[in-house]
């Protein structure tokens, strides 16, 4: 099993630990890639649309490459992000927005409809699950049909000063979890998606996409005409 990791955060600490802690629990032989934010991209999209033409026309596409080849080839994304004020980090915001094109409403990836992904967040109080849930929103949007959201409190700043009660619930929801992603089922595209890929093809039908380059991109797919990137 092949798995992206993106951190949206360089430090090890709490968050990182949830997800390391997951990856020794997947019991099924992977290769394990990781990329940290903002150390692998430090870029915030400047809104120039040059993307919605061609995603090599992106001024960051050299530094995006690496990272959107992964994304692609991965059989199990997962997703990291320490609460900051009830958000998701900055770096891993500038990340969402630098993949905008691969929403339903643009240019999705046929890969992305085979995928499970994880995303996971840690906070100090109150918060977690909603620092999560743009990054779940995100994951919908790009056609991943099954996603785990995983928010949990840890009162603490750090790995180093987590209670022990705490690091306990960590392992146990992680063995969980992780024995659940170790059995490799190609996950069921469900009605949501369905739904609403067969929204974005009336859209980009009516014209009401962002760029002709855009609907050209569904038409050379058969998805105008019926074809769906889970099918083929
Ligand atoms: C900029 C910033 C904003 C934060 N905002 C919140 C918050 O709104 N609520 C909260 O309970 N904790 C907040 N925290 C605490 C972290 O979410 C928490 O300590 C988290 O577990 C840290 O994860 P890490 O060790 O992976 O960095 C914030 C921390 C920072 C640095």
């Amino acid at each position: 099993m092949k798995i992206t990791v993106i951190h949206g955060q360089n430090h090890k600490g709490s968050t990182w630990h949830v997800a390391d802690e997951l990856l020794k629990n997947i019991k099924t032989q992977h290769d394990v890639k990781e990329f940290f934010l903002p150390r692998d991209l430090n870029h915030f999209c400047t809104g120039c649309f040059a993307c919605l033409k061609s995603p090599e026309n992106c001024p960051f596409r050299a530094d995006k490459e690496q990272i959107d080849l992964a994304l692609k080839e991965a059989d199990l994304l997962v997703f990291t992000t320490p609460n900051y004020c009830m958000l998701p980090s900055a770096p891993m915001k500038a990340f969402m927005d630098l993949f905008f094109t691969n929403w339903i409403s643009h240019k999705p990836c046929a890969e992305m409809f085979s995928k499970r992904a994880v995303v996971i967040s840690t906070t100090a109080g109150i918060g977690a699950k909603k620092a999560a849930k743009p990054i779940e929103t995100m994951l919908l949007f790009w056609g991943v049909p099954k996603i785990y959201r995983y928010g949990l409190a840890v009162n603490a700043t750090g790995w180093e000063n987590m209670p022990e009660k705490k690091k306990a619930i960590i392992i146990r929801d992680m063995k969980k979890l992780g024995k659940k992603l170790s059995v490799e089922t190609a996950p069921n595209v469900g009605v949501r998606t369905r739904f609403l890929f067969r929204m974005m093809a009336g859209m980009q039908n009516k014209n009401w996409g962002a760029s002709p380059e855009e609907k050209s991109y569904w038409q050379e797919r058969g998805w105008l005409n019926g074809k769906r990137p889970w099918k083929d």
